[in-house]
């Protein structure tokens, strides 16, 4: 099947990729003149494990090819999956312009039935919106030609998307009209064959059911973010806590790990928006408000208890490991990272920093921050050190070389990988986050 993509961020991307492995022809639209020469290169501009060689691999085989323009995509197209940014806007709602302009665009340019499938985070009602719109765009052109959109969520985790992509839990396909579920059924005809899930369902509840499902994992992050403060405050450890309740068949072991907060380009822009929703609906959503306050407090845990032990403010140097929202990413959107070194650079303390991949920050440059070359580079001399991505070189660490070359004796293990025991048998003084001190 001849299948379009628009959007080359790290969603459409990977679907572009992981549809043109199936042997699609597909042909990915991004109009950031940068990527599509680095694109059409065969090099990936995001850091996304086994993605380039997906990429190039495909470009050889000429199923995947990028171009700047719609126009180009469209030719003998059954299917456009518009995968465009829909970041928030100043209320919390997504912001939709980039999608809607798309859909005009593609409205104007397409002579033959197409249908159109929305994988962009998107409110619930924006496929029928995006249906009327290309409808009026075509009556207006007087073009015959049969427009249907539906909803085709993704659920990509960075760091794992294009495995996510090839082995989903599900595929979720939102639309009523046998037509669309037909062509979007043969698009994912791999999975078919496999007999993987594959879930029909409305265009509304595709959109609802993809916020609900990044809701109810980051309802269980923020529950155990809660209970970590109570459970420092009890004399209870909440990784003991984790394994009671992870073992329960009917809850699961995932999304259960205490942390610094959760980030990324996902879980705080959907909340917010979902939150928007029922505020424009006048329905509450007491408790996905609740899940964004916990988080935004437990982002600023870590800034203020390293403030009480290093008794700022003073002179002090502190070393943070791990930069990225999570391993395997070079992403730091809405990183708690960040926020940490945003307000100890604040506080006047000089930071140097690691992480295997990230190489700078956007908003943040200050003449008291370091960018290391590796992480021992990164603890020699500090007073502190901070561990705030669980990336896999940083899980054994050397405690007596760091004993060694840190200033300091405190040790902030915000993923709680550490061996505590070791580390305060070298002479630290060890922090985690909800542990057993
Ligand atoms: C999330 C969802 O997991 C995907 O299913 C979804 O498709 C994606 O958002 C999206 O909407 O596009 P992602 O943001 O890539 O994926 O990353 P996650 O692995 O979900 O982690 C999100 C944040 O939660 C990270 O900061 C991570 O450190 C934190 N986290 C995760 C915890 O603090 N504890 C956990 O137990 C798990």
């Amino acid at each position: 099947m001849k299948i379009g993509v628009v959007g080359a961020g790290y969603v459409g991307l990977v679907t572009a990729t992981g549809l043109a492995e199936m042997g699609h022809k597909v042909t990915c639209v991004e109009n950031d003149d940068e990527k599509i020469v680095l694109l059409q290169a065969g090099t990936c501009p995001i850091h996304e494990a086994g993605l380039e060689e997906s990429i190039k691999d495909c470009q050889s085989q000429s199923t995947l090819s990028f171009v700047k323009d719609i126009s180009s995509a469209l030719e003998d197209t059954e299917l456009m999956i518009i995968a465009v940014g829909t970041p928030p806007s100043e209320d919390g709602s997504a912001d939709l312009r980039a999608l809607f302009d798309v859909a005009t665009q593609i409205a104007h340019l397409m002579n033959h039935d197409l249908v159109v499938a929305i994988k962009s985070t998107v409110p619930v009602g924006t496929a029928a919106k995006v249906e009327t719109l290309m409808r009026k765009v075509l009556d207006t052109r007087q073009c015959h030609a049969k427009c249907l959109v539906a909803s085709n969520p993704e659920f990509l985790k960075e760091g794992t998307a294009l495995t996510d992509f090839r082995r989903p839990d599900r595929i979720v396909i939102g639309s009523n009209h046998p037509t669309a579920v037909g062509v979007l059924r043969s698009a994912y005809s791999h999975f078919v064959r496999r007999q993987m899930r594959i879930i029909e369902v409305s265009r509304e509840s595709a959109e609802l059911g993809k916020y609900a499902a990044n809701a109810m994992l980051a309802i269980r992050i923020s529950l155990m973010n809660e209970l970590s403060a109570l459970a420092e405050h009890e004399g209870a450890d909440i990784e003991e806590i984790r394994l009671i309740v992870g073992s329960d068949r009917r809850i699961g072991p995932d999304f259960l790990y205490a942390g610094p907060g959760f980030g990324g380009s996902c879980f705080p822009k959907d909340l917010r928006a979902l939150s928007a929703v029922g505020n424009r609906a006048r329905i509450p959503t007491d408790l996905i408000n609740s899940v964004i306050s916990v988080n935004d407090r437990q982002k600023q845990l870590i800034p203020s208890k390293l403030a009480e032990l290093l008794q700022l403010p003073r002179k002090a140097t502190c070393a943070v490991w791990g930069l990225a929202f999570k391993p395997e990413t070079a992403d730091t959107r809405e990183a708690p990272s960040v926020n940490l070194i945003s307000l100890l650079l604040n506080h006047g303390v000089r930071v140097q920093v690691f992480d295997p991949v990230v190489r700078h920050i956007d908003s943040i440059s200050d003449d008291n921050l370091t960018w290391c070359s590796s992480q021992y580079e990164a603890a020699s001399g500090a007073d502190a050190l901070v561990l705030m991505t669980e990336w896999k070189m940083f899980r054994s660490p050397d405690f007596h070389l760091l004993k060694n070359i840190m200033a300091g004796n405190i040790l902030f293990d915000a993923r709680n990988i550490w061996d505590h025991d070791a580390a305060r048998r070298t002479g630290f003084r060890y922090f985690g986050i909800g542990r057993k001190l």
